[in-house]
C-alpha cells in the first residue's frame, strides 16, 4: 500500500473554541484545574486532555505535533522551538553516560558539532560513518552503541541513506534509529521504513516562509511522554519550547506544504538538468548519476519529487562567493543559509552551515570549497530565472 502523507494532513479536521476552521490560538503559560486532585494527577501524568504549564504542552503545540506526526505516520509528535533543541533532547533521553552513538558524518554542521563536541562531556561518544554503506555501518557498532542516527538526505551533500537497510541493523543490535528528515518532508517517510523516531527542523520546508525557527520530534507515545516527563524528560526540563503563535502559524504553512514541495521539485530538477548539460559538477538526487538516484527513488512516495536542494560546484570559493553575489544583484534570489523560501537561497556549505566541520573531514567526505548549496524557490517561469543564472555564470566565468 503506497504511503499518502498529504491525505494525511488534508484528513485533520479542526473545530475552533467558537467554531473556527482554524483552533484558536492558546495565549496562557498555566492552566487552572476545577479541583486540586486533577492538578495532582496531571503531574502524574495520568489526567488526558488537562494542561498544566506550557512548557510541558499546550493546545497549540498539540495541534501542530499531531498534524506532523500524522504527516510522518508515527502515534505522536512533540514540537520543539528549533530544530536543535529537538535533536538535542532526543539524542541525551536516549542516551545515558557511557553510551555510543553512530552517526552519518554527513550531517548538518550544528548536529556534527553536538555530537563531536558537545556531548562527550558526558562521556557520549559518536563514531562518523559513510551512512551508505550498510556494512561500515554495522563494523562501527560496540556493545556500547545505543543510538543510529542520520539524515534520510543529507545536509549539504545530498548523500541518501538506506533507510530500510539501516533500519534491520538497528533492530538487530536493538538500537533506537533516529532519522532527521529535514530535507525530504512528504517525499520520504522514514517510520514507515522502520525508524524509530524521525526529526524536522520546522525552519525549513515544513514552515517555508523563512519567519520562523521550530522543530519536531516524531515517535511512539512512549518515546514523546518520556521526552515531556516532569522527572526526567529532556524536553520538559531542558526546556526547548515553541511558542504557541509560532505553533499556530507553523501548522497554516504546514497544510500547503505539498503544493511546494511539487513546485520547488520541479524546479529543481529543471535546474539540476540544465547545469548538468552545461558541464557543471552538479548534486541533485534526482540525476540519474547521484550516488543515491536509486534508493532515493525506492525509498519515496510519489508526487514530491527529489527535494529542493540543488548542489554545484564551481572550483573555488572565491568563483563561488563571486557568483552568489552577482545572483543576489540579479535578483535571482538571497545569499542566505537555510532552505525551503519562495526565493532561491544560496550559500557556500564549507564555510557556512558545515563550517563546524574541520576542513580535512570536509575533503573526506567530498565537501569541495566551490560548492555552493541552492535551495530552489518557487519561481513560477524557471526558464527565465535558469536563462538569467547562465549569463550570470558566464558573466564570471565559470561557464
Ligand atoms: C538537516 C538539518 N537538521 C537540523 C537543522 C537544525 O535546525 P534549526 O536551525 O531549526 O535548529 C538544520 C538547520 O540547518 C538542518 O539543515
Amino acid at each position: 500500500m503506497k504511503y499518502k502523507p498529504a491525505n494525511n494532513i488534508q484528513d485533520l479536521q479542526y473545530f475552533g473554541e467558537y467554531g473556527g476552521v482554524n483552533p484558536s490560538i492558546s495565549d496562557s503559560s498555566t492552566y487552572t484545574f476545577l479541583s486540586a486532585k486533577t492538578m495532582f494527577d496531571t503531574f502524574e501524568g495520568n489526567a488526558e486532555g488537562c494542561y498544566l504549564y506550557s512548557r510541558h504542552s499546550s493546545p497549540s503545540n498539540l495541534y501542530l505535533g499531531e498534524a506532523l506526526a500524522a504527516m510522518e505516520g508515527t502515534e505522536t509528535a512533540t514540537v520543539a522551538a528549533s530544530g536543535m533543541g529537538a535533536i538535542t533532547s532526543a539524542l541525551l533521553q536516549l542516551c545515558q553516560a557511557g553510551d555510543h552513538i553512530v552517526s552519518s558524518r554527513t550531517v548538518y554542521g550544528g548536529t556534527y558539532a553536538f555530537l563531536k563536541n558537545f556531548i562527550p562531556k558526558f562521556n557520549i561518544n559518536t563514531s562518523f560513518v559513510d551512512i551508505t554503506k550498510p556494512e561500515v555501518v554495522e563494523a562501527a557498532l560496540t556493545k556500547n552503541t545505543k543510538v543510529l542516527y542520520c539524515e534520510a538526505v543529507s545536509n549539504p551533500l545530498l548523500e541518501v541513506a538506506d533507510l530500510e537497510a539501516l533500519a534491520k541493523i538497528a533492530k538487530k543490535h536493538q538500537l533506537s534509529f533516529v532519522v532527521d528528515n529535514t530535507f525530504s518532508p512528504l517525499s520520504i517517510s522514514p517510520e514507515k521504513l522502520g525508524a524509530d523516531v524521525v526529526i524536522h527542523s520546522l525552519t525549513k520546508f515544513i514552515n517555508g516562509s523563512s519567519d520562523a525557527v521550530g522543530g519536531v520530534t516524531c515517535g511512539s507515545q512512549e518515546f514523546i511522554n518520556s521526552l515531556r516527563s516532569v522527572n526526567d524528560g529532556a524536553n520538559m526540563l531542558l526546556g526547548p519550547t515553541m511558542d504557541s503563535m509560532r505553533a499556530a502559524s507553523i501548522l497554516k504553512n504546514l497544510r500547503t506544504l505539498h503544493i511546494r514541495m511539487k513546485q520547488h521539485s520541479q524546479n529543481a530538477m529543471y535546474l539540476a538538468e540544465r547545469f548538468q548539460q552545461d558541464n557543471l559538477r552538479t548534486v541533485y538526487p534526482g540525476l540519474k548519476n547521484h550516488p543515491g538516484h536509486e534508493s532515493f527513488k525506492k525509498q519515496m512516495n510519489e508526487d514530491y519529487g527529489f527535494g529542493i536542494d540543488v548542489g554545484i560546484d564551481v572550483g573555488s570559493l572565491d568563483k563561488a562567493n563571486e557568483l552568489m553575489e552577482l545572483m543576489q544583484e540579479k535578483n535571482l534570489g538571497y545569499l542566505a543559509v537555510s532552505l525551503g523560501f519562495y526565493k532561491t537561497l544560496f550559500s557556500a556549505p564549507g564555510s557556512s552551515t558545515s563550517s563546524e566541520i574541520p576542513v580535512e573531514e570536509q575533503k573526506e567526505m567530498g565537501l569541495s570549497d566551490g560548492l555552493i548549496r541552492f535551495s530552489i524557490g518557487l519561481d513560477n517561469e524557471i526558464e527565465r530565472t535558469y536563462k538569467t543564472m547562465k549569463s550570470c555564470m558566464q558573466e564570471v566565468g565559470i561557464l
